[in-house]
């Protein structure tokens, strides 16, 4: 079975059980303002998840592109990837444990014909904050799994908060051979600010599973690089190198893994910077591109990358595959530069030394993106001691804190509708419709969104930095909006129906076929996933704090509520 037949059976079989096909969203969340990516099929899903109603109804299933960097340290092994497909579905307060595990074995034994035999389970053996679940236990031992095949699992077997605070529950997963293929996340808690876990007034079901697993497992092979969507990759690294891959070489599943992240990253709109996104993505391309050098290779990214355009063809990356190349290039390039001073450096701080001390070893991993491997090279071309013990001291600590500051990021709260975000979601709005207004142009669009409890950002498309009177003049018909204390409506529709109505919307972005649509008197009407407060009465004093460029035809504005 290919990639394209597992998703179209996935799909049709979680249709045939009465599931609605929602859009496979954006890997950049504009409504997610805390974490850098969509890392899971839920994540643009935890309104709805805490109440909201969706449009599409209470049962919903997709397969959801995501960047996981949070595993970037296991990428090279045979099944951990930066960029990876979920199959995913959901009951919204609909069908509970009983029912979703039935669909699950069902579409595992009869859809994907994987003998029952084969197939071992775990579940959550409770704590001090939630019970043993017995209940998911007897539910496939009645379905004919074996008691010595379920075993009980802590904290493995619970799933989120991925923020701070949202809806979370112990989780009973599934696995062919002992390599995991699924699971059910039994969302029966919501996670509060005090750390304390509350049952939730609507328990939900959250499945997900790993395309590019479930791939290698059906086509029975130990390598996920093994199969049909990672072997024309690979096969290109091969020519290039005129090395072969014999199923342990990291080096290229490495840059097969980071370079197709890239593709995709690059395809929803980044490009690589210092900052946020733009520096995961330059970290991408410059680890392959290191890699790469390892395997004597120059000028390949965008060469590897080709192959990807063919297998994911369904994907509308075709249409950006020169702007996606050329980035890649752009980026490699840079990067031997910089590898090219680095080698400079390390003649100057090498000169008339017999050693190379553990400070300038880590400027050199640090600053010029130079690999240990190099390094220690390096260092024996030219006669030159080297400690390497000294050296990952010091790379630890620095590991440490950058490990704890990338997942600080991913803990900020994905999850955050804390009242604070919620106001400042519905004042962006506000603000969109005003600079419309006031800079009289009905083609300025939201660009990004970016909202944490203290402020917002709106990155919308605008050539030219505005006056201060501007800005004054929308501050003050938002503030105007305000005081007027309108009632925020929120309606279910069509995108075209929503469209003629006037609403503001990316209508060449996919839209599911009903959309949620929020009205402000006859100030704002706009197509969005919330959430929002009832009343601009709630709200404070607007203020604008910062009005500044944020790429070419994009300005962007930081401003709060006092
Ligand atoms: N959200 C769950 C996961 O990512 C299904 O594994």
């Amino acid at each position: 079975m290919d990639r394209k037949q597992l998703i179209k059976k996935y799909l049709e079989f979680f249709k045939s059980k009465n599931h609605k096909v929602i859009p496979n969203d954006s890997l950049i969340l504009e409504n997610d303002p805390t974490t850098l990516f969509n890392s899971a099929g839920m994540q643009p899903l935890v309104p709805y998840l805490l109440g909201q109603k969706h449009p599409q109804g209470k049962r919903l299933v997709n397969v959801q592109k995501c960047i996981r960097t949070i595993d970037i340290e296991e990428v090279g092994d045979n099944c951990h990837h930066t960029f990876l497909e979920m199959l995913g579905n959901w009951s919204l307060g609909d069908y509970w444990k009983q029912e979703a595990i039935e669909m699950t074995l069902e579409f595992l034994t009869n859809t994907l014909k994987i003998p029952k035999e084969k197939i071992s389970v775990t579940c959550f053996k409770g704590d001090k904050n939630a019970p043993k679940d017995t209940e998911s236990e007897k539910i496939w031992e009645s379905l004919g799994i074996p008691k010595q095949k379920i075993k009980f699992l802590g904290r493995d077997n619970w799933w989120g908060p991925i923020g701070k605070i949202g809806p979370c529950g112990p989780s009973t997963e599934m696995f062919v051979n002992n390599i995991e293929i699924g699971n059910d996340v039994l969302m029966q808690y919501n996670k509060d600010e005090k750390g304390k876990y509350n049952l939730a007034k609507q328990k939900n079901i959250d499945f997900g599973g790993g395309v590019e697993r479930i791939l290698a497992i059906l086509n029975k092979f130990k390598d996920n690089y093994l199969t049909e969507i990672w072997q024309p990759i690979i096969k290109k690294i091969e020519k290039l190198s005129r090395k072969k891959y014999k199923g342990n070489e990291k080096e290229m599943r490495i840059i097969a893994d980071h370079i197709k992240a890239s593709v995709f990253i690059i395809a929803d709109g980044i490009t690589p910077s210092n900052t946020e996104q733009g520096y995961v993505l330059r970290r991408l391309i410059r680890r392959a591109v290191r890699y790469g050098r390892e395997m004597e290779i120059r000028n390949f990214t965008s060469k590897v990358a080709e192959p990807i355009f063919e297998t994911y063809n369904d994907y509308e990356i075709l249409k950006n595959k020169k702007k996606i190349l050329a980035e890649l290039e752009k980026e490699e390039e840079k990067f031997n530069q910089t590898l090219e001073k680095g080698l400079k450096t390390f003649k100057k701080v090498t000169k008339d030394k017999k050693e190379l001390n553990c400070k300038n070893s880590f400027l050199l991993y640090q600053s010029y993106g130079f690999p240990l491997e190099m390094i220690e090279e390096e260092c024996k071309k030219n006669k030159i001691k080297f400690s390497k013990k000294e050296f990952e001291k010091e790379f630890e600590k620095h590991q440490k804190l950058s490990r704890t500051a990338s997942a600080g990021k991913f803990k900020s709260g994905l999850a955050d509708n804390s009242e604070a975000t919620t106001k400042l979601h519905t004042t962006t709005h506000l603000l969109l419709a005003a600079l419309r207004t006031v800079l009289k142009d009905k083609n300025i669009i939201q660009k990004g969104s970016n909202i944490t409890p203290e402020r917002l950002r709106l990155d919308f498309s605008f050539s030219r930095k505005l006056t201060k009177e501007e800005i004054k003049k929308i501050e003050d018909l938002v503030n105007a909006q305000i005081q007027n204390s309108c009632e925020v409506k929120r309606e279910e529709m069509s995108p075209e129906k929503a469209k003629k109505q006037g609403a503001i919307g990316v209508f060449d972005k996919k839209y599911g076929e009903i959309v949620s649509v929020y009205t402000i008197g006859n100030f704002s009407k706009e197509i969005c996933s919330g959430p929002h407060i009832k009343n601009l009465c709630e709200l404070g004093k607007f203020k604008i704090k910062k009005e500044e460029s944020s790429s070419s035809g994009v300005r962007r504005i930081k401003a709060i509520l006092e």
